[in-house]
């Protein structure tokens, strides 16, 4: 539903990697839906979002402009449908949990392509962390900037525009996943010409002193780097964190062990979550232990307490809706 560049993305990385069949595309135009038909060897194509959630497919996945996720997402689950949605899964907090809610009110699947989570590599990395090797964990480091065409709708207000909701969300999905749940955070932004904002940055604390800091901008590309330190090791993972590559572990005395993996991208790396999503739909789960929907919720409140200090909001969000602390 939404047949635009990461759709593209998408569909070469599941047909590539996975048995799965992409049965049937959703356009607000025929003549896109068509093409894009056309281009994947599609068989069905519809040229209305209502005409694809009526139709017999099992799963839609969601891959519209943020602002719109939302109310996709409730197209296809009102039909009856199983959705994985594109990140973030809305736009702040109460879309994230809405979702949560229709879907498991209709005893549906839904879950937040975050698609960093279902890497073989986070497997690993989730393992070294339930193992204690780092001793106790005390600071995430993490930053996302990109270089965009200036035709890009990251530099439009009206598709809730700006890093925040396009790269910000890896590092905080990181950094709330690895930490948890934040209870102070002081940020800083800056406007971007086109009205959206350009940068901000973030320092965000935990229970028992732990911290976290992050960037995101539109600038420039960066290293895309992020860092999870604790009292015995640290544990860096290669540029950029949120793709297929490799990560390394560091102890004081010199030792390092690394985790090899060629760097890769979306074509390498987007199928894992189709495949974990449909391995969870065969075995009747509502959700994905990658990506619980309570953590894609609590990203989002981390999100709006963001942008509630820097006053951004979003089309359609009364600044009531993102409140302030
Ligand atoms: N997982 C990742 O690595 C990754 C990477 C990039 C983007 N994303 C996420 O995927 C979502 C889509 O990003 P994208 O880069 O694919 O965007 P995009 O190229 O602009 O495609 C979005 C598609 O949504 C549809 N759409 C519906 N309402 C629209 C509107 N008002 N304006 C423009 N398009 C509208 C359009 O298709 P029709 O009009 O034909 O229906 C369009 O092709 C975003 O939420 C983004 O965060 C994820």
């Amino acid at each position: 539903m939404g047949p635009g560049w990461i759709a593209e993305r998408f569909t070469e990385s599941v047909q590539a990697h996975t048995s799965q069949l992409i049965a049937a595309i959703g356009s607000r135009s025929l003549d896109r839906s068509e093409a894009f038909a056309g281009r994947h060897g599609i068989s069905h194509s519809f040229g209305s979002y209502e005409e694809l959630a009526a139709s017999d497919v099992d799963i839609i996945y969601v891959a519209t402009p943020h602002n719109f996720h939302y109310e996709a997402a409730l197209l296809a689950l009102d039909a009856g449908k199983h959705v994985l949605i594109e990140k973030p899964i809305g736009i702040n907090r109460e879309q994230a949990a809405g979702i949560a809610d229709r879907a498991a009110g209709a005893g549906l699947f839904a879950a937040e392509a975050m698609w960093t989570f279902f890497l073989p590599k986070f497997d690993v990395i989730r393992q070294v962390l339930d193992s204690g090797m780092l001793g106790d964990l005390t600071t995430v480091l993490a930053e996302y900037g990109e270089h965009f065409d200036r035709s890009h709708r990251i530099f439009d207000p009206a598709l809730a525009g700006g890093p925040l909701l396009d790269l910000g969300t890896y590092p905080l999905s990181l950094i709330t996943s690895v930490l948890g749940e934040p209870d102070r955070l002081l940020a800083l932004g800056e406007p971007h010409e086109s009205g959206v904002n350009a940068q901000l940055s973030a320092v965000i604390s935990f229970a028992g002193g732990r911290q976290a800091m992050m960037n995101t901008q539109l600038h420039n590309f960066t290293p895309t780097s992020a860092t999870i330190v604790g009292t015995e090791a640290s544990l860096t993972i290669d540029g950029p964190f949120n793709m297929p590559g490799g990560f390394a572990i560091r102890f004081p005395d010199g030792t390092r062990l690394a985790y090899e993996e060629p760097a890769g991208a979306h074509f390498e790396g987007l199928h894992y979550e189709a495949a974990a999503v449909a391995r969870a739909i065969a075995a009747g789960k509502l959700e994905v232990p990658q990506r619980p929907l309570a953590e894609s919720i609590r990203t989002m409140a981390v999100a709006d307490a963001i942008r509630n200090q820097l006053g951004i909001v979003f089309p359609g969000e009364s600044p009531a809706t993102v409140r302030r602390d």
